[in-house]
């Protein structure tokens, strides 16, 4: 009878010998000789008193439920670390993706902890809108006495700061949960806060005399050790506008090419891109400020702080640093958030100047964060290469031209042969399914660029299963994105089909989601043949007009009730076959 025993592994503290002695012995033993030894064995440590305190908590460790709503990892990054810190403090971890959250799991929770992000304008992570409705719904359980603490990430440049965080913390107590743990609100630069309040939290939901030191055991067989993710820097080998000179945009491809071999990504994954700042718009900003020629302090806002985001916490920091008149009775009157729509720092500091100090200044700024950007390439056919695409924002408002950091810094100061920091962000949320299955990929402008790798990885793999993709843009001549690509794809049959939407060619504005609905008989055929779904882009409005394009598809195609359309898609939600990446 096989005993079920998995090797010692090959890092256990002994010689190669022993463990391969260790493995004869114990490896045909039976359960309840192995019981019989591991008790031994114990018992010889206690009464030496030289142990390596008991593993097992004296009673059973009390369980913990962390539930995480992210979108792209940040969140679910932190649910894993207080896990970890929850785990080494006697506690018992049950993570829990609010994707998959069963309300009715929350009654029995006794301790409870949410960690969560806030996306679009003040809304949930895409896949955690499901739970989230049911939770404020009228519908949701009571949580009498259930111990909480929720730990928000947001970020201030948005006007709904950390607004889903606030919400459910909000909902918790009303439900009837006790707030242990007050909530923090993080800012992008989460790691410092969430690592403070992640101590805290563990702390208060630590009962009395639970756990004792716990030794973690090495069983061996672990998964793969997850890929790298420290910033890495690159040099540029491509650096490519795919627009016309004609188009009045500007996307840029870019191939990084690595020393030491590109990060591990996947299709699917993305590259954080840490930038700089325009020169040009950080000596304006010192010249309104008064501070031009200090060399120290333009070469930090250039490098590394965030000179250009407009929130109301800078305002408020503004008026208390500064006490300057009108910015106080900006606030005063509730009129600061409408004021900073579509505003700059320099807004402010031009509109109400003051005399300030390099100090005072820096103080109004955050650490420059990095952008993300969707990997377009996979490793099996580009090598140690990473390709990204990246669409250059630019814009006017109140009087003055913008421009986006990040985007810009790539296509107007970065050239072929230059380098840049990247760090690899996994989404093993949008990652394609096995070869044999077919996978219908919506991705509009830059959204197509992770479709690049998929198709790549499929061609590469001889994926069997089908691949359709709709894409759009502006102008089929102008602005057809790595139009090439798709043509050689759909020749060798890496894509089966592809359907385009070019808004600006036609009289009436044609989007993807109107090609969709124009194939919505195949489409649903694919669905119900088991397809992937997968939605890439502008979250503002095309990956909200794709879902309901599709709802109203299968109510027409099926004769569905639109409630029993809405759950039709909302089951392709649950079996994880409508995956979005949107921003
Ligand atoms: C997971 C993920 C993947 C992404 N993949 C890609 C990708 O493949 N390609 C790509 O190009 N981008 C991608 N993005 C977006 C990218 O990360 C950046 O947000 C984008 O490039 C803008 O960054 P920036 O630094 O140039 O602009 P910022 O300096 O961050 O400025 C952007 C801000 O400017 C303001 N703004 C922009 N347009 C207007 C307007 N018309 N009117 C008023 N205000 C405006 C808004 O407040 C906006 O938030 C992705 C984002 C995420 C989260
Ligand atoms: C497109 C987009 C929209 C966002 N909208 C908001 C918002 O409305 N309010 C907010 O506080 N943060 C907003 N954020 C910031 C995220 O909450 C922040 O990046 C967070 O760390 C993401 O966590 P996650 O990786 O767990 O999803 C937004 C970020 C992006 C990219």
């Amino acid at each position: 009878m096989s005993s079920g025993f998995a090797n010692i592994p090959k890092t256990a503290p002994f010689s190669e010998e022993d463990v391969a002695l260790l493995n004869r012995v114990v490896g045909p033993a039976n359960a309840v000789q192995r019981a019989w030894l591991a008790g031994f064995l114990a018992g010889v440590e206690s009464a030496t008193g030289q142990q390596a305190q008991p593993a097992a908590p004296a009673r059973p460790a009390e369980p913990l439920t962390i539930v995480y709503a992210s979108e792209s990892g940040n969140s679910e990054k932190l649910a894993g670390d207080i896990a970890k810190a929850a785990r080494k403090n006697g506690l018992k971890p049950n993570v829990i993706d609010m994707a998959d959250l069963d309300l009715a799991a929350l009654t029995s929770a006794k301790k409870l902890v949410f960690i969560v992000a806030t996306w679009g304008e003040g809304d949930p992570p895409a896949r955690a809108v499901r739970a989230y409705n049911e939770l404020m719904g009228e519908g949701a359980p009571r949580l009498d006495g259930v111990e909480f603490g929720v730990l928000a990430l947001g970020d201030t440049a948005y006007a709904e700061f950390c607004a889903i965080g606030r919400k459910i913390d909000e909902r918790l107590a009303a439900l009837g949960g006790k707030r242990v743990v007050d909530r923090v609100d993080c800012d992008l630069d989460f790691a410092e806060p969430a690592a403070r309040w992640i101590g805290d939290a563990v702390k208060v939901l630590t009962p009395p005399n639970a756990g004792g030191r716990v030794i973690e055991v090495d069983f061996g067989g672990k998964p793969a050790a997850p890929a790298s993710t420290d910033i890495v820097e690159a040099e540029i080998t491509e650096h490519v506008d795919l627009n016309s000179s004609r188009s009045d945009k500007e996307t840029i491809h870019l191939a990084l090419s690595f020393e030491n071999g590109a990060p591990a990504y996947q299709p699917g994954d993305s590259l954080d891109l840490y930038p700089e700042n325009d020169p040009d718009y950080v000596d304006e900003l010192l010249k309104v400020a008064g501070l031009t020629g200090d060399e120290k302090l333009r070469n930090d806002f250039i490098k590394s702080r965030d000179v250009t985001t407009l929130s109301l916490k800078t305002v408020e920091a503004y008026a208390e640093k500064t006490g300057h008149h009108y910015v106080k009775a900006l606030i005063a009157d509730g009129q600061a958030r409408e004021w900073i729509a579509g505003r700059q720092l320099i807004d402010l500091i031009a509109t109400f100047p003051i005399a300030l100090d390099a100090e005072k200044l820096r103080a109004l700024t955050r650490p420059l964060a990095p952008r993300a950007y969707s990997i377009a390439s996979s490793r099996r056919e580009v090598g140690d290469e990473a390709h990204l695409l990246i669409s250059a924002v630019r814009y006017e408002s109140h009087g003055r031209a913008r421009k986006g950091v990040a985007s810009n810094y790539v296509a107007e100061r970065l050239k072929k042969g230059g380098r840049v920091r990247v760090k690899l962000k996994p989404n093993k949320h949008f990652a394609l399914p096995a070869p044999d299955r077919d996978v219908i990929m919506v991705g509009p402008g830059t959204g197509v660029a992770p479709f690049r790798a998929f198709v790549q990885e499929r061609r590469a793999t001889e994926a069997s299963g089908r691949s359709w993709l709709f894409f759009g843009d502006r102008t089929f001549t102008h602005d057809f994105l790595y139009q090439l690509d798709w043509q050689d794809a759909l020749k060798d049959g890496a894509l089966t089909r592809m359907d385009v939407a070019f808004s600006r060619d036609t009289p009436e504005k044609i989007y993807v989601q109107h090609k969709l609905w124009d194939r919505r008989s195949e489409l649903v055929g694919w669905l119900d043949g088991g397809a992937y779904f997968y939605v890439c882009g502008d979250a503002k409005a095309m990956a909200k007009d794709v879902r309901a394009a599709l709802v109203r598809a299968f109510a027409d195609v099926k004769s569905l009730t639109p409630e029993a359309a809405e759950q039709a898609v909302v089951t392709l939600e649950r079996e994880k076959r409508y995956l979005q990446d949107t921003y």
